[in-house]
C-alpha cells in the first residue's frame, strides 16, 4: 500500500471510530424516544435492569471504540508505551462491561431470536478475544496479544459496520425488521473474516 493510501485508510478508520464512538451520546442529548428506543415496548423501557444494560452498553462501547483505534498505530504506540498500557486497560474494562451488557440486552433485541443469537454471539466473542489478548500480554506474549486484539477490535468495529449495512439493507428489503435480523450477523461476520486475513498477513499464529 502506498504511503498516501495508507494515510487515507488511517484517516477513514479513525474518523469512523471517533464518530460512531460519540454517537451513543445522542441518547443523552435528544429525547429518549429516538432511534432504536422508539421501537421498544413501554414495559421494556420502564425496566431498570434493561436500562442499566442499555446505557452501560452504549456508553462503555462508545468509549472502547473511541479509544481503541489509537492502539494500532505503531508510531503512537512506540512513542509512549506507558500510554498504550493505560489506554489498553481502559479499553479492556470498557469492553468487558459493554460486552456483558450487550449480551444481556441481546435477549430483547428487535427482530427476535435471529437477532438475539447474532448479538449474543458477537458479545461472547468480544469478551473471549479481549480477555485472551489481555492474558496473553500479562504473560508477555506480544504476538498472541496483537492477534487477539485485532479480532477484539474488529468485533468492536461491528458498531461502525452495522451503521453502514443497516441503511443499505433497509433500502434493499424495504423492511426494517428483516434488515435488522440480517445486520445482527452482517455487522460482525465479515469483520471476523477480515481479521483472520489481517492476522495471517502479519504472520501471527493463534493457539
Ligand atoms: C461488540 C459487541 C457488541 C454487542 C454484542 C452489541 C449488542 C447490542 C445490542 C443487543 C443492542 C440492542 C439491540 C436491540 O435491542 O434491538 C445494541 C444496541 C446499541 N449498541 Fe451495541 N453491541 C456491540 C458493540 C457496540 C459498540 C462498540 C458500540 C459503540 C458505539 C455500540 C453502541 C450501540 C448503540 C448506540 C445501540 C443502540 C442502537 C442504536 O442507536 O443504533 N455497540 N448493541
Amino acid at each position: 500500500m502506498g504511503n498516501s493510501t495508507n494515510k487515507l485508510a488511517w484517516f477513514v478508520f479513525a474518523v469512523a471510530a471517533i464518530s460512531v464512538g460519540l454517537y451513543p451520546l445522542t441518547y443523552f442529548v435528544i429525547d429518549r424516544k429516538f432511534g432504536l428506543l422508539a421501537s421498544k415496548s413501554e414495559a421494556l423501557l420502564a425496566s431498570i435492569p434493561w436500562n442499566m444494560g442499555f446505557y452501560g452498553h452504549i456508553l462503555l462501547g462508545g468509549l472502547a471504540l473511541f479509544i481503541g483505534w489509537i492502539q494500532f498505530n505503531k508510531k503512537i504506540r512506540n512513542a509512549n508505551l506507558k500510554r498504550h498500557r493505560i489506554i489498553g486497560k481502559i479499553y479492556v474494562i470498557a469492553a468487558v462491561i459493554s460486552g456483558s451488557c450487550g449480551i444481556f440486552i441481546g435477549f430483547w433485541a428487535t427482530g427476535g431470536i435471529i437477532s438475539s443469537i447474532g448479538f449474543i454471539s458477537l458479545g461472547t466473542l468480544w469478551l473471549y478475544t479481549t480477555s485472551m489478548a489481555y492474558f496473553a500480554i500479562r504473560k508477555g506474549d506480544v504476538q498472541l496479544h496483537q492477534g487477539f486484539m485485532i479480532y477484539s477490535y474488529a468485533l468492536c468495529f461491528a458498531a461502525v459496520t452495522l451503521r453502514i449495512w443497516l441503511p443499505l439493507l433497509t433500502m434493499a428489503f424495504g423492511d426494517f425488521t428483516i434488515a435488522y435480523r440480517l445486520v445482527a450477523w452482517l455487522c460482525w461476520v465479515p469483520n471476523v473474516i477480515f481479521a483472520f486475513f489481517w492476522v495471517r498477513k502479519k504472520g501471527i499464529i493463534l493457539g
